[in-house]
């Protein structure tokens, strides 16, 4: 046996037999019909992952009634004429050999699509954390209506397929707004201690056992912990949850947090350590003997077997870790777990696009994820030559997508390293992953046939002297740094982020930075990580370009906050003197206060010279990321990959 010895031992839940203990957990994708069937993007989305051989595969949430239902591309259980879609989906997970498991769901209050309808209700009318409405009160008969709703779903479950149902119970819908005493205010029997609140989700479970029937397995998905200012504790959930097995659930999946808990906690940013949940699994365990799922941050199937060779948990769901890179499992039993692309937990592409940008489902670092649909898989017969410029995460990612289908690439990058803005952005607290990605995906590119040159700037001289050695050329050379018309600019005293981060000019105490951007919000992160004392943030904007809503951005605006850093919006820089900064603040107030250093942060713009080079040559070209316009990681690697596949 190797050392997944745990993870990859088979485990039978009543007289289901799961092949593995690794876990897909519930995702949602918005990739479904806006009728809430099942499309062709959520089926190639799913066996994309169910390829990926974890053992038990947790479909999205599936709503269980029409006033339930999360968005309009979330996708239904509560109606027959969604069952071929879902049939659709557990033959999917099958094909592959793996277990297939529905999660049934109602969103309460916490829905924004059933808000704005009118139609959102909750136990007690107390607005959403997030959305800031209020829902109406459940009548009895609505929580009959719903029971039964559970219930029709989970037999409609197993009509279509599915091995086991999944109830949610986490993360702040319907069933945690009972159990919480926020949300619920009732003074019925579904109101008042922690037993009474309970109430609900134990008639859920009891309908959903008998409409299941005795050989399919229930689940049931806790935040074990509610992760809010006087929340419900895991002491309290380990006082009820052998209720809850008594009352048919087999499998306990022990998630925490809820909508609205610091930092978005339930998908947790890259603060947070890789199975750092996995206690509340273990809490969960001491006092149940049904299997036991950790979920949070795993990545690793290594770190997954200790779990479970340790005995926190029985099972380990891996979510974003099946964005990144599906494959996870199988590079790591082959032998190669070094060819696996690491989630960064940044949440740029999956929650946070979906919650904040109302989009569907994608992945930063991954760009065949959502996309499957559109996915070149196949070698192309005629493979070119292709030249990218730039090794930043667009230039790296265009290399690989056209080397691995086919097409003679070089890369060249002017600097003697690859990694563009990561070399930088890597250097911030918490962000190491990103220059592990960078190192990996680099590699990877060499393993596909990319042949990588190293410290060559790519004139348009040299383009014209080997013109017609490339049949098309990749743009990817980033953008170019804003310097501000400021008088004192060009004093001693004043350098930029890029030299902070790099390690090449030493932060000092007392700094301004000028720019309250992601880069210069992570230069002063990177300066309290250092000790660094009094530093102040200059930024023009009345509301801060680091949204302090998304979970970076709540972690790292906390940081600063404590260091006692100050961040001054709506402020302009007026004149930067020998040792002093005058600024106006709020548009009114004059202030002229001492510094030893002023940082420059004040952002990229596009550098697309070359590009209008290329098209006066006649010469095929593609310009992704922030050489095209800055701005994020998903961008440059989307456009990266798309400029790839578009080689004829
Ligand atoms: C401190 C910091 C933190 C950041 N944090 C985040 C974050 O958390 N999330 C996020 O999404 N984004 C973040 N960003 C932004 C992100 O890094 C960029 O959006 C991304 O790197 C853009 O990728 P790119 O490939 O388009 O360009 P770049 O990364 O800029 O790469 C361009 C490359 O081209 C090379 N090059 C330029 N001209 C030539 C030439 N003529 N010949 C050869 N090579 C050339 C450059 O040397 C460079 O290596 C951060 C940026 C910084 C600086
Ligand atoms: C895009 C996205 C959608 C999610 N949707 C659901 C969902 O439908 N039901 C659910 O119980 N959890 C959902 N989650 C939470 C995950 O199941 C998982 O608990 C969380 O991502 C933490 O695991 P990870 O750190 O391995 O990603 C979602 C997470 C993401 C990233």
């Amino acid at each position: 046996m190797n050392n997944l010895e745990y993870l990859l031992r088979p485990v039978t839940v009543r007289s289901l037999e799961i092949p593995n203990r690794a876990v897909m957990p519930p995702m949602g994708t918005c990739l479904g019909n806006t009728d809430g069937t099942v499309s062709d993007a959520n089926i190639a989305y799913l066996k994309r992952r169910a390829h990926g051989g974890a053992g038990l595969i947790i479909s999205e949430i599936i709503s269980v009634h029409p006033d339930g239902h999360e968005s309009p591309t979330s996708l239904g259980g509560y109606d027959d004429r969604f069952l071929p879609g879902l049939a659709r989906m557990a033959e999917t997970v099958h094909v592959c050999g793996n277990k297939a498991v529905m999660q049934i769901h109602h969103a309460g209050r916490e829905s924004m699509y059933q808000l704005e309808r009118g139609a959102a209700m909750a136990p007690s009318p107390v607005a959403s954390y997030i959305f800031g409405k209020k829902p109406r009160e459940m009548s009895k008969s609505d929580i009959q209506d719903v029971v039964a709703a559970f219930g029709a779903t989970a037999d409609r479950a197993v009509r279509a397929g599915f091995d086991a149902v999944e109830i949610h119970g986490a993360h702040g819908y319907l069933l945690t707004q009972f159990l919480s005493g926020h949300s619920n205010r009732r003074t019925d029997e579904y109101g008042g201690g922690f037993r009474n609140r309970a109430r609900f989700i134990l008639e859920v479970i009891e309908e959903v056992r008998m409409r299941a029937g005795n050989a399919v397995p229930v689940m049931l998905r806790l935040s074990i912990e509610e992760s809010i200012q006087n929340g419900y504790s895991a002491e309290d959930m380990q006082g009820i949850v052998s209720d809850f097995v008594a009352a048919g659930v087999d499998v306990i999946h022990a998630s925490f947090g809820t909508h609205g808990s610091p930092a978005g906690i339930t998908i947790a940013p890259a603060e947070y350590e890789p199975g750092f949940n996995a206690v509340l699994a273990r809490k969960i365990k001491s006092v149940v003997d049904v299997p036991v799922i950790a979920v949070g941050r795993f990545t690793d199937p290594f770190l997954a077997n200790q779990v479970i060779a340790r005995g926190d948990a029985d099972m380990v769901a891996f979510g974003r870790q099946h964005l990144a890179d599906p494959d996870f499992l199988k590079n790591a039993v082959e032998g190669h777990p070094e060819r696996t692309t690491v989630c960064l937990a940044c949440n740029q592409g999956c929650i946070e696009r979906l919650m904040f940008e109302g989009k569907r489902i994608r992945c930063a670092i991954n760009p065949e994820t959502g996309q499957e649909l559109v996915y070149p898989s196949k070698k192309v017969r005629h493979g070119r030559s292709v030249w990218v410029i730039g090794a930043g995460p667009g230039g790296l990612t265009a290399a690989y997508e056209a080397a691995r289908l086919g097409h003679r690439v070089t890369l060249f990058e002017k600097e003697n390293a690859v990694g563009g803005q990561i070399r930088y952005a890597s250097r911030a607290p918490y962000k190491s992953g990103y220059e592990e990605w960078i190192r990996a995906l680099a590699e990877k590119a060499e393993r596909a046939g990319v042949a990588v040159r190293l410290g060559t700037n790519v004139t348009e001289d040299m383009i014209m002297s080997r013109d017609g050695s490339a049949d098309a050329v990749i743009i990817a050379t980033g953008g170019v740094k804003i310097i501000p018309r400021i008088d004192g600019i060009d004093m001693p005293h004043v350098c930029n982020a890029w030299e902070i981060l790099s390690g090449h000019i030493a932060p000092r105490n007392n700094s301004f930075i000028i720019g309250g951007g992601l880069v210069g919000m992570e230069t002063a992160d990177f300066m309290q990580s250092r000790g660094i004392k009094n530093v102040v943030v200059i930024e023009q904007l009345p509301v801060s370009p680091v949204p302090p809503y998304t979970s970076h951005g709540y972690m790292l605006h906390g940081r600063l906050k404590k260091a006692g850093y100050e961040i001054l919006l709506n402020t302009k820089v007026k004149a930067i003197k020998t040792d002093s900064v005058l600024f106006v603040e709020g548009g009114r107030r004059f202030r002229d206060e001492p510094a030893s250093q002023v940082i420059i942060a004040t952002g990229l713009t596009s550098s697309d010279t070359l590009k209008t080079f290329m098209d006066e040559n006649n010469i095929t070209s593609f310009i992704v990321g922030d050489a095209k316009e800055p701005r994020r990681i998903i961008e440059a690697t989307e456009e990266g990959a798309r400029a790839a596949w578009n080689i004829q």
